[in-house]
């Protein structure tokens, strides 16, 4: 890549990652998704040195805005929600850089005076540079601005290097196995694989990035990661929150699509994949598409099941009192809609045999927290035989996700004085306490990545159409079911009691995080 170009402030960050030079469009640009994630990363990448020096930034959104207005309103939502202060030095020299194009997301016409845009922007420049088009609009058109770019000819631009056009899509990806295949379908019509970003965010999350390190960089973990040593995987999504003015949206989705399709699987795949070949982003896919085909269908009815479901009824917050879902804004009073969902998986091959994976996520729950325990199998008691003075716990390891991010081990320890007298005890480590709070936020290393070209911490078109295999059955049963087996759990508690007697069944038991 030609250095020539570079802004001296710029100059040096394809040292780091080898950002090349980019216009990013973002479809959907004047949604609340832009302003509170995509603006601050793009920011806190010129921040750090990590933007190309030849780096533009195109709004497109259907009512018309002046790029002026674009800018201050980018601005604006730096000021508001970058975990850095708005530097105005920086910002200027990508505000520059900044403009709008306004049309509707169905009108070729309007993605042809986008096509003009580029190609100005790209004479401008002497030279033509890698588009990047990140899909930020709701799903609902998805469709048809894949459509339009393959129409315009944006999408096939560049096929032989790796200035490819890029494609970065949100979630949700479809809504169950169909439309996950058909949208699949779309997208491949128009892009090939390599150019496609399914984006999680969860996947940016430096904890979650961590756990393939912990797990794959030490050396004490691997001999114990399997059904010999680890009795069951305990993987927490809660949330405190309800559903706040988003009812109407979330009586279409539901915990299972909103948490436990994507994130929760995600994190279930990363956690029980075999070791990959390499750190090569297909290498990774391939082990986790793997792991997810290896996982035995769910077992639905009512006796024996291995998923539960239930809605929050009014409760306690914080000490406040909060109403039920039924009642929320938005919500039908005979909605069907699931706010909590916990699932019992079995993963069928060698390691993992006989080895439960809990999974559950809920909103309005005791506490927010995102956490992976891994629960090893209890010590022989040959040598302290438990009595009121020996309390041995199994050892467990928790990553935890989100908030507090870090991870744990529990040990039993003794208790100081002359007798022998057992404790569980817990050894820390905290991301805040070792590196300092301020790391990058997840959609800061996924745009980098989505501008690099590598997409380890993106979903494979196959990732997501295994993890809404084994989802679909599960909404079709309870869809024929209606009200049948809905549970109902306090807001502010754990969830509801049939969720801690699924567990009771194999002897365990849902940590309290
Ligand atoms: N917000 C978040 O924190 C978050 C987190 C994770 C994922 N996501 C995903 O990211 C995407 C964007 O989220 P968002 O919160 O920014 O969405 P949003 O604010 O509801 O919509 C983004 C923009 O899309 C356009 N739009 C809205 N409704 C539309 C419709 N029915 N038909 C056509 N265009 C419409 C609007 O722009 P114009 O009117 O200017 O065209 C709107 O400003 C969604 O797929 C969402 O699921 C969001």
């Amino acid at each position: 890549m030609p250095n020539d170009s570079r802004h001296p402030f710029l100059q040096g960050l394809s040292k780091h990652r080898g950002a090349q030079p980019t216009i990013i469009t973002i479809f959907g640009a004047s949604g609340d998704l832009c302003a509170r994630k995509l603006v601050p990363a793009i920011y806190n990448l010129a921040v750090d040195n990590l933007l190309p020096a030849d780096f533009y930034l195109i709004g497109f959104g259907r009512k018309p805005i002046p790029d002026e207005e674009f800018r201050s309103l980018a601005s604006e939502a730096i000021s508001k929600f970058s975990r850095r202060e708005l530097n105005r030095d920086i910002w200027d020299r990508i505000e520059k850089n900044a403009f709008y194009c306004s049309g509707g997301y169905d009108e070729v016409e309007a993605f042809q005076k986008l096509r003009d845009k580029v190609d100005s922007i790209e004479k401008d420049l002497g030279r033509e540079i890698q588009s990047v088009f990140y899909v930020s609009t709701p799903p609902s058109v998805f469709e048809p601005i894949i459509k339009n770019l393959g129409e315009v000819g944006l999408a096939k631009r560049h096929q032989d290097g790796d200035r490819h056009t890029k494609v970065v899509i949100e979630k949700p990806f479809g809504k169950d196995l169909e439309s996950a295949r058909h949208l699949n379908r779309v997208i491949s019509g128009v892009f090939q694989e390599r150019q496609v970003y399914r984006i999680d965010h969860y996947l940016g999350k430096e904890t979650v990035q961590d756990l393939l390190v912990q797990r794959f960089a030490n050396t004490i973990f691997e001999p114990l990661w399997n059904r010999n040593y680890v009795d069951n995987v305990q993987i927490t999504v809660a949330e405190s929150l309800g559903v706040g003015t988003r009812g109407g949206y979330y009586e279409q989705s539901g915990a299972t699509r909103d948490m436990i399709q994507n994130h929760t699987m995600q994190l279930l795949a990363l956690t029980a994949m075999e070791p990959p070949a390499s750190l090569d982003a297909e290498a990774i896919r391939d082990e986790k598409v793997k792991l997810l085909k290896a996982i035995k269908p769910l077992r639905l009815g009512y006796s024996n099941s291995d998923v539960v479901r239930a809605q929050y009824a009014e409760g306690l917050i914080d000490g406040q009192k909060v109403d039920g879902y039924r009642e929320e804004e938005g919500v039908s009073e005979e909605s069907n809609t699931e706010t909590y969902a916990a699932l019992r998986l079995a993963i069928n091959n060698w390691r993992w045999e006989g080895v439960p994976f809990y999974l559950r996520s809920g909103k309005r729950m005791a506490r927010r927290v995102t956490e992976i325990a891994i629960q090893f199998k209890r010590p022989p008691s040959s040598l302290f035989s438990e009595n009121e003075m020996i309390n041995l716990a199994s050892n467990s390891l928790v990553f935890q996700i989100q908030p507090d991010e870090g991870s744990t081990i529990l040990l039993n320890g003794k208790i100081p004085g002359l007798q022998t007298r057992t404790q569980p005890v817990k050894m820390h480590f905290r991301y805040s306490t070792t590196f300092g709070s301020n790391t990058p936020e997840a959609y800061e290393r996924l745009v980098l990545d989505a501008m690099i070209g590598d997409g380890t911490l993106f979903i494979r078109g196959d990732e997501t159409e295994a993890s809404w295999g084994l989802i679909t059955p599960l909404h079709e049963f309870w869809q024929s079911e209606g009200q049948r087996g809905m549970e109902s759990y306090a807001a502010g508690s754990w969830g509801p009691n049939a969720s801690d007697r699924m567990l009771w069944q194999g002897e365990h038991e849902w940590r309290r995080p």
